[in-house]
C-alpha cells in the first residue's frame, strides 16, 4: 500500500508533494514524509507519524526551502510502527539522497547485515532503509541514480516501487517498480510520478504506466524507461478520463458521503453504451478473448473484500444466464490450494484498485496455468488491468474512502453485463429477458436514487444505536452477499462485531447468538420472487423475533407480509431479483457511514486499514 510521488518542474514542489499525498492518502495513513532538492542542491526532509495533517502543520509553521525536484510518501505500515523514524522518507549517502519505498523487502535481514558489517548505521525499524542506504552507497561508485537503482534492483526480492532524488542530481526523479504500482504524468515542462493517476490528475490528463521491472528517470522535459537490466524499455500511455474535481469533496462531510451520493451514477455510468436495442449487450473490449465462448467450461472470480461479494452477485447471474459454472474465490486462497485451471478456465478477477497484491498474484497463478483472464477494474492502467487479457471497466471514478462503495455498485452491474453478453453468445438467454433486464437497467439510476434519499432514516437508526457491541445481517440467495456486504461496511467503519450469514444457515449455528436487544438486518427477497423465498426469509424473522431480536427488515415496498414482525422496515422499490441488492446494499453502505459518525470515528480512513492492499 502506502502512496507515493514524485516531481520535477516550474511548481512548487512542496505544494504539489503535499497535494499529491492529500489524493493518496486513502492508501495509507500511519505516516507521511517529504523530500526536496533546494536550488542550492540541498537535500531537505522532514517526516511524521501520524496522518498527512501533521505533517502540513508542522511544515506550516516551519516550512522546508523549496526547490523543482522532489518525493513525498504516505505509509501503511508493515515493518516496524507507525513513528516518526519509520517514516519515510530514509535518507542514504550521509543525507544526500532520498527514497521512498511501497511494498515488501523479503530479504532485508540478510541485506541489513551486510550493511551493518560494511559499517551503514540504521535509524529505522523499516524494511525500506536498506535500500536507502544501499542506493547511497551505488550512487557514490555511479554517480547517478538510475544506475545506482539498476545495481540495488538486482539484489532485491519481494515488491516495491521505489522513488528516489539525490542532491547532486537536480531535476532528476528515479522510480522502480516490482509488483506495485508506479505510474507517470506528462506535463509541459514537468513530469510526476504516483502510484495511482489522482497523485497528478490536478495537472495532466497523460500519462503512462510503468512495466514490471523497469527502472523510469523522470527530468522536466523527459521521461526515459528502461528495464532492470539497463535496456530500452517502453510504459504503455494512456489518457486519464477522471478530472480532478471527481477526486475532491465539493462540499461533503466525507468522501464516503459524496461516493454513496454517487452510487447511481456509478452505476449509470457502467452501463452507458453497452446496452442496446433489445437488450442485446456490446463489450466490444472482450470480444477477441471471449467472442467464442462456447469454449469456457467454467468460471471462477476472483477477489478480496467487498469485491468478492460482488462476484457472488455476478457469479449467480452468470451462472443462471449463461448456463456457464460460476463459483468465487477470496484471491489468497485461490492459488495456495492448487486449484484445477486450464485453458477452458476464464478467470474473472474483481478489484476496484486494480493493484491488490492478493488477486494480481492469483491472476498471474491462472495465467500460467493457461487460463483466460478478464479484470474488471475500476482503475485505468492499473496493473491487474494491464495483465490480463482483456479488461472491462467500470465507471464509478474515483474512490477514494477506504470503504468501497459506489465501486461495489458498479462492480454488480459489471458482472450482470458479463453475465448477459455471454448469455447471448451462447443463445442461453431469451430475447424476453434481455428487454427485461435492458428496462431493469434503465430503471436502476433513478431507483438508487430513491435508496440514497433513506439517508435520514438511516442516520436516525444509526443514532440510537451508537453503543451496539454487534449486528447481525441475513440474506439468502442474493440477499446473502449484501449481508456480508454489510457486515464488512460496519466492520470496517464502525469497529463493531458484525457478521452477516445466510438466512437458511441460520438454524444451523447462529441462531444461537440471538438473545433479547440484538439488532438483526434482515435482506427481504420480493413476495413476488419466484422462487418462494420470501416465506421463508419472513419465517426467519419470526424465529429471531421470538427470541428478542430487533429486526430492521428492508423488504419491498408493499410488502405487508413483513411489517407485522419488524421493528423497522427500509422500503425498497419494486425491482426484479437480481436488482433487489444493489438497491438493499445502499442503505447498509449508509448505515455503516452513520454509525461510524455517531461514534465520532474517522469516516473515510478507518484504523488499521487502506484502501489498495499492495502487500500480500
Ligand atoms: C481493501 C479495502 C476493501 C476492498 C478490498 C479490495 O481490503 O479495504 O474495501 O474491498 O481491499 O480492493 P480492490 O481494490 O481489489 O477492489
Amino acid at each position: 500500500m502506502c502512496g507515493i510521488v514524485g516531481y520535477v518542474g516550474q511548481r512548487s514542489t512542496a505544494q504539489v508533494v503535499l497535494g499529491g499525498l492529500a489524493r493518496l492518502e486513502y492508501r495509507g495513513y500511519d505516516s507521511a514524509g517529504i523530500a526536496i532538492i533546494t536550488p542550492g542542491n540541498a537535500l531537505v526532509s522532514h517526516k511524521r507519524a501520524g496522518k498527512l495533517s501533521v505533517l502540513r502543520d508542522d511544515l506550516a509553521t516551519n516550512p522546508l526551502l523549496d526547490g523543482t525536484t522532489g518525493i513525498g510518501h504516505t505509509r501503511w505500515a508493515t515493518h516496524g510502527p507507525p513513528t516518526d523514524n519509520n517514516a519515510h522518507p530514509h535518507l542514504g549517502d550521509e543525507g544526500k539522497l532520498a527514497l521512498i519505498h511501497n511494498g515488501i523487502i523479503e530479504n532485508y535481514e540478510l541485506l541489513k547485515r551486510e550493511l551493518v558489517e560494511q559499517g551503514e548505521t540504521f535509524h529505522s525499524d523499516t524494511d525500506s532503509e536498506v535500500v536507502a542506504l544501499m542506493l547511497g552507497r551505488e550512487y557514490r561508485d555511479t554517480h547517478d541514480v538510475s544506475t545506482a537503482m539498476q545495481r540495488v534492483v538486482a539484489r532485491l526480492e519481494g515488491a516495491f516501487t521505489l522513488l528516489a532524488v539525490h542532491a547532486n542530481q537536480p531535476g532528476v526523479v528515479v522510480g522502480a517498480r516490482r509488483n506495485s504500482p508506479l505510474v507517470v504524468g506528462l506535463g509541459e515542462g514537468e513530469n510526476f510520478l504516483g502510484s495511482d493517476v489522482a497523485a497528478f490528475v490536478a495537472y495532466t490528463d497523460k500519462a503512462m504506466a510503468v512495466g514490471q521491472d523497469q527502472i523510469v528517470t523522470i527530468t522536466p522535459d523527459s521521461v526515459t524507461v528502461v528495464d532492470f537490466e539497463g535496456k530500452p524499455a517502453n510504459a504503455t500511455p494512456f489518457t486519464v478520463d477522471w478530472d480532478a474535481s471527481a477526486a475532491d469533496k465539493g462540499g461533503w462531510s466525507s468522501f464516503m458521503a459524496k461516493e454513496i451520493s454517487e452510487e447511481p451514477e456509478a452505476v449509470a455510468n457502467t452501463l452507458r453504451g453497452r446496452v442496446g436495442a433489445g437488450g442485446i449487450v456490446t463489450l466490444p473490449e472482450l470480444d477477441a478473448v471471449l467472442g467464442d465462448s462456447v469454449s469456457i467450461s467454467r468460471i471462477i472470480f476472483i477477489a478480496c473484500g467487498t469485491a468478492a461479494y460482488a462476484s457472488m452477485l455476478g457469479a449467480y447471474a452468470i451462472e443462471k444466464w449463461s448456463g456457464i459454472p460460476a463459483t468465487v474465490e477470496l484471491s489468497h486462497e485461490f492459488r495456495y490450494r492448487d486449484p484445477v485451471v486450464d485453458a477452458s478456465t476464464l478467470i474473472v478477477s474483481v478489484s476496484q484498485s486494480g493493484e491488490t497484491m492478493d488477486t494480481l498474484m492469483a491472476v498471474r497463478y491462472a495465467k500460467e496455468k493457461g487460463a483466460t483472464t478478464l479484470s474488471i477494474c475500476n482503475t485505468q492502467g492499473a496493473t491487474i488491468a494491464r495483465e490480463s487479457d482483456a479488461v472491462l471497466y467500470t465507471y464509478a471514478g474515483p474512490e477514494v474512502a477506504v470503504a468501497s462503495t459506489k465501486a461495489f455498485l458498479s462492480q454488480v452491474v459489471a458482472t450482470y453485463l458479463l453475465g448477459l453478453y455471454l448469455g447471448q453468445h451462447n443463445d442461453r438467454v431469451s430475447a424476453e429477458l434481455s428487454a427485461q433486464l435492458a428496462q431493469d437497467f434503465e430503471d436502476l439510476p433513478d431507483q438508487l436514487e430513491e435508496m440514497v434519499q433513506t439517508g435520514a432514516r438511516i442516520k436516525e437508526l444509526a443514532g440510537w444505536m451508537a453503543d451496539t457491541r454487534s449486528v447481525l445481517f441475513l440474506g439468502r440467495h442474493v440477499g446473502y452477499p449484501v449481508a456480508l456486504e454489510g457486515a464488512l461496511k460496519l466492520k470496517e467503519l464502525a469497529y463493531i462485531h458484525a457478521e452477516g450469514f445466510a438466512a437458511g444457515e441460520l438454524k444451523h449455528g447462529p441462531i444461537a447468538l440471538i438473545e433479547p436487544g440484538q439488532i438483526v438486518f434482515v435482506v427481504v427477497p420480493s413476495p413476488r420472487d419466484p422462487s418462494s423465498l420470501h416465506a421463508k426469509v419472513v419465517s426467519n424473522i419470526q424465529e429471531i423475533r421470538a427470541r428478542g431480536a430487533r429486526v430492521i427488515a428492508i423488504a419491498e415496498k408493499a410488502d405487508a407480509a413483513v411489517l407485522p414482525h419488524a421493528d423497522e422496515v427500509i422500503a425498497v422499490p419494486f425491482a426484479s431479483t437480481f436488482m433487489e441488492p444493489l438497491l438493499a446494499v445502499v442503505p447498509l453502505h449508509i448505515f455503516g457511514m452513520e454509525l461510524a459518525a455517531a461514534k465520532g470515528l474517522d469516516i473515510d480512513q478507518p484504523r488499521n486499514l487502506a484502501k489498495s492492499v499492495t502487500v500480500e
